[in-house]
């Protein structure tokens, strides 16, 4: 995820800005950048290597003096890793320098319009828009041309912008995306988390959403939406920068999962027009997507649980029938599939082995290949037809949270989008459908209240030597994840069972006290899961259950229930799963275990 810092003092600027930048590498990135402000001029410099090398280029920032500055870490969004991406963007005129995190949702319309202006652009980002509307809204006045800009854009972002008629202040605004603003007496910063700030001051100011905050070496100044001055006390941290890296969170796995809601809203919201969905340059069209007759997801891991859950999706509103397989498996099958079989491949990394050699295999046999990856440039995303981007940012525990969630968001999205153009679903609920999956982020949120509730029954749970996890349809395709989850991090034997699959064998294995985490989550079959667990309870089970709220009737069956707000089923998956990664979490916590690198795990599995 991109990083910002930003500096306005009395003393030269690059010294601030490259150890921000430094401290900031570890939320990821490809590319990285600096202006800095003397005499009314920018000097930009840019690299696509380590921040180390912009220490070197600059002479640890000797060549770029000036008391004023931005500096970036760029994770490539809109665009491949590159000089020309990299930020800083500066205006044609050079008078306005911009960093950015987040993403500008209606940037090819601004951009269409920026260009009939006779706006030339220099980079494919969507940041670059907003050098170029500051620009065309400058009327002398920084604020104002500022305040008109943001009006414009729709989206999230957090920006540091300068400009070189205002040889001292800094502007920085803020929504959706994560800044901050550092107060000492002879200068102040920004930077999108205290890990920069740490080693210079502990007062923080903090930015809400819509705020503009206005810095000088003497001073900030913070105004709402509305133009009207407001003041706000400063904090004070106390975090060293590991906690600052975690974001106060013991573990960049809490931390993750606590990103969600944010990763999800954008990964939705970027390819919302109104009630529209629109996945910009897809090849695969209305008339592409009539000929396909049916869809393989192909994946590994976390990615494979996410497929299973669109398998159901996509049969449910696409009715084209929809296989799922372990990339592996796929790969060495001699697979059947041509013109009229859409592949999609689904991978956080991008770059795992197995994931890719199962494109190549699925390509050249003539299948069109979407992949629904979170790495801009990575060799999946380069190989495939189409790329649908999870915009989940780097994800940096070995257990994959966020970037699962956000795939089902992709998945939801696209079986919409084909549902809509093919009249495959009931119009209506397909709209209420739409409805819902806009309210995810919300209702995630909510969920993640319940971490407390979460943290005790995993106490409670203590290390059993092996447990189940149970569900039908997609609750099933969920509790394999959460087994998953478990079972990567604690090193506790877990199995993720089809429930009505448990008198075929594992029934034999349920014995008292044996913990089952039953799904319940699917209102149709809510009955017949009822009764599953009334058939392991009956045998000695200690049943946590999962349920939408009002479905109080298992709470008679069931030790503990776990509820979720209602949504259609077809998208509970992506509330159900946030209680059990939460379970994960504690139960390899209270066992002391290395959770965001669990032993024998890699992150990305490059290797076959
Ligand atoms: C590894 C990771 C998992 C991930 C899987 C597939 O096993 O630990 O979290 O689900 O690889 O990775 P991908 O990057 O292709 O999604």
């Amino acid at each position: 995820m991109c990083g910002i810092v930003g500096f306005t003092g009395t003393t030269p600027a690059a010294g601030f800005l490259l150890d921000g930048l430094e401290k900031l590498e570890y939320r990821g990135y490809d590319s990285a950048g600096i202006a800095v402000a003397e005499n009314g001029r920018f000097q930009i410099e840019k690299t696509v290597e380590r921040i180390k090398n912009l220490q070197n280029k600059t002479n640890d920032g000797g060549t770029v003096p000036g008391n004023i500055g931005i500096g970036h870490t760029r994770w490539a969004t809109h665009g491949v890793p590159s000089i020309a991406n990299a930020h800083p963007h500066v205006s044609g005129n050079e008078k306005f320098a911009v960093v950015h995190n987040g993403i500008i949702e209606n940037y090819m319309a601004l951009r269409e319009e920026l260009i009939a202006d006779g706006v030339c652009f220099a980079s494919e980002t969507d940041t670059e828009v907003i050098p170029h509307l500051l620009a065309k809204y400058d009327n002398g006045d920084f604020f104002e041309a500022v305040a008109k800009t943001v009006e414009r854009l729709e989206g999230s972002y957090a920006l540091g912008i300068l400009c070189s008629d205002a040889p001292d202040t800094l502007i920085a605004v803020r929504k959706f995306s994560p800044l901050i603003i550092g107060l000492s007496e002879n200068a102040n910063f920004i930077a999108s988390d205290v890990t920069a700030l740490v080693s210079h001051t502990k007062d923080i100011l903090y930015i809400e959403d819509g705020e503009i905050a206005v810095l000088t070496p003497s001073g900030v100044s913070l105004y709402d939406k509305n133009k009207n001055e407001i003041s706000r006390a400063t904090s004070v941290i106390n975090w060293d920068v590991e906690a600052a890296e975690k974001g106060g969170f013991n573990h960049f796995m809490m931390k993750e999962i606590n990103e969600q809601p944010n990763a999800v809203r954008q990964t939705i919201e970027s390819r919302l027009h109104g009630r529209d969905i629109v996945f910009e340059d897809m090849k695969l069209d209305e008339e592409k997507l009539k000929t396909i007759r049916r869809i393989d997801i192909i994946a590994c891991g976390s990615a494979y649980h996410a497929g299973m859950v669109g398998k159901y999706v996509f049969e449910e509103l696409l009715r084209i029938p929809t296989n799922v397989d372990l990339a592996s498996e796929y790969r060495y099958r001699n697979p059947i599939t041509d013109e009229h079989t859409l592949t999609i491949i689904i991978s956080q990394s991008g770059e795992t082995a197995d994931t890719l050699a199962a494109l190549k295999e699925a390509k050249a046999r003539g299948s069109h290949v979407l992949s629904i990856v979170n790495v801009v440039g990575s060799s999946i995303a380069k190989a495939s037809d189409d790329v649908l981007y999870t915009w989940a940012g780097p994800e940096i525990a070995v257990a994959t949270t966020k970037g699962y969630s956000t795939q089902l968001s992709v998945l939801y999205l696209l079986a919409i989008w084909g549902a809509r153009l093919l009249h495959s679903a009931d119009e209506q609920r397909l709209e209420d459908i739409f409805d819902d999956l806009c309210r995810l982020p919300e209702l995630m949120e909510q969920l993640l209240q319940n971490e407390e509730q979460i943290r005790l029954l995993a106490k409670r749970c203590g290390d059993p030597s092996s447990l189940f996890f149970i569900g039908r349809n997609i609750d099933y395709a969920v509790s394999l994840e959460a087994s998953l989850k478990l079972k990567e991090i604690s090193y506790i034997h877990s199995e993720a069972y089809a429930a009505g699959e448990l008198k075929h064998g594992t029934i034999s294995l349920i014995e008292q006290g044996r913990i089952v985490l039953a799904l319940a989550c699917n209102e149709d079959l809510f009955e017949k899961l009822l009764s599953n667990v009334k058939e392991v309870k009956a045998r000695g089970a200690y049943v946590i259950a999962c349920a939408t709220e009002g479905h109080t009737e298992i709470a008679k069956e069931a030790e503990e229930v776990l509820y979720i707000p209602k949504v259609d089923p077809l998208l509970s998956a992506s509330l159900e799963v946030i209680p059990f990664q939460i379970y994960a979490y504690y139960v390899a916590l209270y066992k002391g275990c290395d959770i965001d690198k669990p032993r024998n795990l890699a992150k990305s599995v490059t290797v076959e």
